[in-house]
């Protein structure tokens, strides 16, 4: 993973944010924006914003977030797909270790794949910031499971046998910082989150980019275009 602070300017930064309400309040029948929520009703994840949301669609394509991606991954890329993450005060809860390519791979593709998280607020230990086992996207993919009990989402994650054998102390990162700061991460980097113990909200966007060239096959359960684009515009 790659972590540069400071890496968009704080005015767009409270740009993006100020557009927020309105997706947080917006129905997906009026403007195609497909949301998931807390059990507590309140939302959890904002999908599709960088294709429906102006200020969210130019960040997508900003230079300094797409320019280091085609270092990694090469020129050739596209949006896989792209969600808020609102982990709201208080209501936010826990995402399970996982790496994404563990239940990507059931979408049809090579782990070639990036994750860029840019924090929209200031990301700490009592908001649950993201936490990275650092080296671990060499170890290729662990198996998950679906886990369908600590959240109203269904995660995949991998089972505690695993992370007891695999995942010690010193590997984990707490990834703490600022609005505008910005994560690269590779697919089957393992991380996870915990549940947001404080007053201050801890919103991110990971936008995920893919290869053209590893554009999903078909699979049996094809999951919706608002979690795998079947949009292959280049970026
Ligand atoms: C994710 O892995 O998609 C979520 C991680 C987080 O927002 O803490
Ligand atoms: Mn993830």
């Amino acid at each position: 993973y790659l972590f540069v602070p400071g890496l968009l300017p704080t005015h767009q930064i409270t740009e993006l944010n100020s557009a927020v309400p309105g997706l947080l309040a917006g129905e997906e029948q009026r403007d195609g924006i497909h949301r998931e929520r807390e059990r507590s009703g309140a939302v959890r994840q904002v999908y599709l914003t960088h294709r429906y949301c102006p200020p969210f669609k130019a960040m997508s394509k900003n230079a300094a977030i797409v320019e280091p991606v085609k270092q990694i991954l090469g020129k050739d890329i596209y949006i896989w797909h792209s969600k808020i993450n609102v982990k709201d005060a208080f209501e936010g809860t826990v995402w399970l270790w996982h790496q994404d390519y563990g239940y990507w791979m059931w979408d049809g593709v090579d782990p070639k794949l990036v994750s860029v998280m840019v924090f929209l607020d200031k990301a700490t230990l009592n908001n649950g910031c993201l936490m990275v086992a650092a080296g671990s996207h060499k170890w290729d993919r662990l198996e998950h499971y679906a886990d369908e009990e600590t959240t109203s989402y269904k995660q995949w994650c991998v089972d505690t046998e695993t992370l007891k054998q695999r995942l010690t102390e010193q590997m984990i990162q707490p990834i703490a910082g600022e609005p505008g700061d910005v994560l690269f991460f590779h697919c089957n980097l393992l991380h996870g989150s915990g549940h947001n113990m404080s007053p201050l909200p801890r919103k991110t966007i990971i936008i995920a980019y893919n290869e053209l060239n590893n554009k999903p096959r078909s699979v049996e359960k094809p999951r919706p275009d608002w979690a795998v684009a079947r949009q292959f515009e280049p970026v």
